[in-house]
């Protein structure tokens, strides 16, 4: 049998209605990147996928890292960039090498306005400008020499407690306020991890909803030792296409087709991240061979609690590997999906891939994300751009269980989840290893319990 018998489409279990060119789409290995076309994992500029994602605002930090003024180096789509803060508060983003002699300006300090280079004292501001060269400034000869020096520079939002970066043309669109940005009376945090491996690989993840029964509900009971309970089988998927990207639905044999699971299912969010009402992760590509996971975490305060104001959302780093053991972490939920990417190899090879029916979301994602590449290369905007500040005043998004996320849960509703949590993850964070014990603390006392 050869790898496109297999994935023959047309079965009834696999629906794919609604939006743009989905209906037909066909899963098959020849949807992958064979050899000779531009590849969408090279995220440099002037690539394919490069162009692409530099068409949309990237969470690269958390807020609470830059509260006060500072420096931070970052390397964001191959592009090697320091960002910082001024005294006077503004962010900047500039590429990493002075453009008087190369030195590193993450060694810089920041000023007033802009950023100092510490080796001959040059400084920019925000738009790359150069607004000091204090030794020609001295001398009084060459005073139009600064306006002739430009430092590559990029935009920066703060919004919903991270760094948003823009690297594309102008005029840049809006950093998207997402729903679950404007909701009130929950806890927030945002953590990251850096993941050695390519950044389409782990969005592939973001439309394959039948991992979930293994990696994240069989997984776990065997690395346990347990083989008596055997997850919720999928029985029936679709997968449809939205103005921000795809929603991925299920039936599974313990939820009918009244779940919210089917009837709305959870979000593929365009370009790079999935989301699934309480949270977002992104996967910001480093480069070809780095992402950065970016976890954005809402959790909505019991109603005992209310009203609840969150006075700083931490930012945390999260561990991949165990360095007592040497091996990935295993243990939290975002953890199993990054020993999946990784497993993968650096960039999967997709020559190599036998896609089946369960992969029939890759596939829609892959295909519209050639298309848009293809239109962002002939000079087109790609889909998703925000540009209206009316409407980015809250955009919706598809939520599974909205009213309880913003009701919010009784306290004693909380408890049990909490202690639920604290025996399967030993604390009551699931998704991610290594939240430091002051989060922790401030998640306790937010939840009161
Ligand atoms: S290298 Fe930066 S001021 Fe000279
Ligand atoms: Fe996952």
């Amino acid at each position: 049998m050869t790898a496109t018998d297999r994935t023959e489409p047309g079965t009834p279990d696999v629906a794919a209605s609604g939006g743009r060119s989905v209906a037909g789409a066909r899963p098959s290995g020849a949807d992958a990147e064979p050899g000779g076309r531009p590849d969408l994992t090279e995220v440099g500029p002037g690539t394919l996928g490069g162009e692409l994602l530099r068409r949309y605002w990237h969470p690269v930090t958390g807020a609470s890292e830059l509260a006060e003024a500072g420096v931070k180096p970052l390397r964001l789509l191959g592009e090697d960039l320091v960002l910082y803060r001024d005294r006077g508060g503004a962010y900047g983003l500039l590429g990493r090498h002075c453009p008087h002699r190369r030195a590193d300006l993450s060694y810089g300090w920041v000023e007033d306005r802009g950023l100092r280079c510490s080796y001959h004292g040059w400084c920019f501001d925000e738009a790359g400008r150069c607004i000091a060269q204090p030794f020609e400034d001295a001398v009084g000869e060459n005073a139009r020499f600064k306006e002739a020096v430009r430092q590559r520079a990029y935009r920066v939002e703060a919004k919903a407690g991270l760094l948003f970066a823009y690297l594309g043309p102008e005029p840049a669109p809006l950093v998207p306020t997402w729903e679950p940005f404007t909701w009130p009376d929950g806890f927030i945090q945002v953590a990251f991890s850096e993941v050695a491996c390519n950044w389409l690989q782990c969005q592939d993840n973001s439309i394959d909803p039948v991992h979930f029964e293994w990696l994240h509900d069989t997984w776990p009971d065997r690395q346990r030792g347990s083989y008596e309970r055997a997850a919720p089988r999928h029985l029936r998927l679709a997968f449809d296409e939205f103005e921000f990207g795809f929603t991925y639905r299920r039936v599974r044999e313990d939820l009918d087709e009244t779940s919210e699971l089917w009837t709305i299912g959870r979000t593929c969010l365009w370009p790079n991240a999935l989301f699934t009402g309480d949270h977002f992760e992104w996967r910001v590509p480093i480069d070809d061979e780095t992402t950065l996971s970016v976890g954005w975490f809402f959790d909505p305060v019991p109603r005992e609690a209310r009203p609840y104001r969150q006075e700083r959302i931490p930012s945390w780093t999260s561990p991949v590997t165990d360095p007592a053991s040497g091996r990935f972490v295993t243990s939290h939920v975002m953890n199993q999906d990054f020993v999946a990417w990784l497993g993968q190899g650096t960039t999967t090879d997709r020559s190599e891939e036998h896609l089946s029916r369960s992969d029939r979301g890759v596939v829609l994602m892959r295909r519209r994300m050639r298309e848009e590449a293809e239109a962002v290369a002939a000079g087109g905007d790609p889909k998703g751009l925000v540009r209206d500040p009316e409407r980015n005043r809250c955009i919706e998004l598809p939520i599974v269980g909205r009213s309880r996320l913003l009701e919010g849960p009784t306290l004693a509703e909380k408890r049990e989840q909490l202690d639920r949590a604290r025996a399967r993850y030993g604390g009551p964070f699931a998704f991610l290893a290594g939240q430091p014990a002051e989060v922790q603390k401030a998640y306790e006392e937010a939840m009161g319990c």
